[in-house]
């Protein structure tokens, strides 16, 4: 491991922006792959306000089968969770800091043991009162008819995920890390949903070294410095040694 000063000067502060691509050798499927979430339904039908409000059944019946499944003893963090906790404490050690900002919703990230963390979209292990805005710990099946706790109103228990149409959480600060990050690095998304998929710009504005990670290249690819391609588990942990590496392989 080369100099802490060296490689806090000359890597950080870090953003790493993740997507559903590092969560899929967990077991959880992305999105837009073609053995997607949305390949078999349709966003209209479950994630939006709009088809709360017309059909709270099938939402929530889909958000109840994603949280059992999230919850499956099977589903565990990987390799690549696992570096970014080892790049944070890294960092960390280095008087340096790394932000991870994550479009997940499931909680592989906290499980493998990161604390830099925001959930851009949401976290599906919580509950919002969309009446009130109480947010709950949520680990079991959300019943239609289900009471908010904090105001008594029936049926409007939600997952607390963003959905299309809304605002996504944390913007201010992600902003903030944004606007004085000096290498910026996007894993495991496609590219396809802002406000995340401008960050990159962001980024370049403030002058950072922009790297993505992918098994394949994203619909952003060409706004990157560079790009590593192949599957999380194995160009997230590549990543993390050349920075700890130090310096000298920063182009
Ligand atoms: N390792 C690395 N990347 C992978 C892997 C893997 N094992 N498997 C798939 N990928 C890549 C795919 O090539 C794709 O580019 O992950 C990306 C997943 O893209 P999407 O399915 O579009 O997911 P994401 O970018 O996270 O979606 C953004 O859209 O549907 C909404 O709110 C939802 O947060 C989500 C947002």
């Amino acid at each position: 491991m080369a100099d802490a000063h060296q490689v806090r000067s000359s890597w950080g502060p870090i953003v790493v922006l993740t997507g559903a691509g590092i969560s899929r050798e967990s077991g959880l499927h992305t999105f837009r792959d073609a053995d997607g979430i949305w390949a078999t339904v349709r966003i209209e039908d479950v994630a939006t306000p709009e088809a709360f409000a017309r059909d709270p059944v099938t939402v929530q019946a889909f958000y109840n089968a994603r949280r059992r499944g999230l919850l499956d003893p099977a589903v565990v963090p990987n390799a690549a969770h696992r570096a970014l906790v080892a790049l944070e404490r890294a960092m960390r050690q280095a008087g340096g800091d790394v932000l991870v900002v994550t479009q997940n919703i499931d909680d592989l990230h906290e499980r493998a043991g990161q604390t830099r963390l925001l959930h851009m979209h949401g976290e599906l292990l919580k509950a919002i009162c969309a009446d009130c805005g109480n947010v709950t710990e949520c680990r079991a099946d959300i019943a239609v008819e289900a009471p908010c706790l904090a105001c008594g109103a029936i049926g409007r228990l939600r997952p607390q995920v963003v959905w299309f149409g809304e605002m996504p959480l944390h913007m201010e600060e992600i902003a903030a890390a944004l606007a004085r990050c000096a290498t910026f690095v996007a894993i495991g998304t496609s590219g396809n949903v802002y406000p995340a998929s401008g960050f990159v710009e962001l980024a370049h504005q403030a002058g950072a070294r922009t790297i993505e990670l992918n098994l394949e290249p994203s619909v952003t690819r060409s706004l990157f410095h560079e790009a590593h391609h192949g599957p999380a588990t194995t160009v997230v942990p590549a990543f993390v040694a050349r920075v700890l590496d130090g310096p000298r392989n920063r182009p």
